[in-house]
């Protein structure tokens, strides 16, 4: 019989922080998978412990407990295959715009041309095309957050980890850049899991959406988000996921936060 290996496997992942002598457990016990392709969000408030989930996967942080195998490899430290895109963005205040996409691709063994091109395709799309020779400094809090998003998108991995990549940004371009995910997706075949506070980008853009509990950190209840692609915002069949994650939340005694915009 034909096995299907998850792309992303989280097995029983635990973690403690100690502060002040005390031991404060962050997550317990989660475990979860994804498929090829699919993209998962990780929905719960402030201090879950969504981040210091994501790093675990990503290999930038130790777990106490339990392991992270990308395709049945496990995951020992930052890997070229998988990208993270954290949730203060990083880019080098003395490089322009273009440059900064460029970093991301300086040891792809690809032609200066080619890096250029893809550089200057990511930036379009995420519609910075007319300000690549600009400095961070000079943008605006989001548009920053995009030249990272460009760079992101750039480098074409194969799993893309994403930390609350669209809360910096206006409802508009928010809205434009989860539909340019939803279509890197289809164009790049890329697993992607996304870790999110806002119920509205959970139904727009997965096919899963993995709720979570706080103290500890834990997955509370999966849904699966039955309706095609792309979605609309105002449909019944949207607002009916909508209210069965808000419900969820009720359930847990969580409060969830409704809008999150900067
Ligand atoms: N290095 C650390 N040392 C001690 N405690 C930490 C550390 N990193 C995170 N924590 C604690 O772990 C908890 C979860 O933090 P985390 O950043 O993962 O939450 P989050 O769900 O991403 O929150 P937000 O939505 O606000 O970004 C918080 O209580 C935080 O204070
Ligand atoms: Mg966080």
């Amino acid at each position: 019989m034909h096995r299907v290996i998850s792309v992303i496997d989280v097995r029983n992942i635990s973690k403690s922080f100690k502060s002040n002598g005390d031991v404060f457990t962050v997550l317990e016990d989660v475990s979860f998978r994804v498929v090829e392709g699919e993209i998962v969000t990780l929905l719960g408030q402030s201090g879950c412990g969504k981040s210091t989930l994501l790093q675990i996967i990503g290999g930038f942080l130790q777990a106490n407990r339990g392991s992270v195998l990308f395709n049945g490899n496990e995951v020992k430290r930052p890997t070229k295959q998988c990208l993270m895109l954290f949730q203060q963005q990083n880019l080098l205040p003395w490089r322009t715009v273009l440059k900064n996409v460029l970093l991301g691709l300086e040891n792809e063994g690809i032609s200066a041309n080619e890096k250029q091109k893809r550089a200057i395709e990511a930036l379009q799309f995420v519609g910075l095309r007319d300000h690549m020779e600009q400095f961070p400094h000079q943008l605006s809090g989001g548009m920053q957050q995009r030249v990272a998003i460009a760079r992101a998108f750039a480098m074409e991995p194969s799993i893309i980890l994403m930390d609350e990549p669209f809360a910096a940004l206006d409802t508009f371009n928010r809205y434009k850049l989860q539909d340019e995910l939803l279509n890197i997706q289809v164009k790049k075949k890329s697993t992607i899991l996304i870790v999110t506070h806002d119920i509205d980008e959970a139904v727009y853009v997965s096919d899963r959406v993995l709720i979570m509990q706080s103290n500890p950190g834990r997955i509370f209840k999966e849904i699966n988000i039955k309706l095609s692609k792309p979605r609309d915002r105002t449909h019944d069949d949207f607002n009916y996921f909508r209210k069965k994650i808000l419900d969820e939340f009720a359930v847990s005694g969580e409060r969830p936060q409704l809008e999150y915009t900067i």
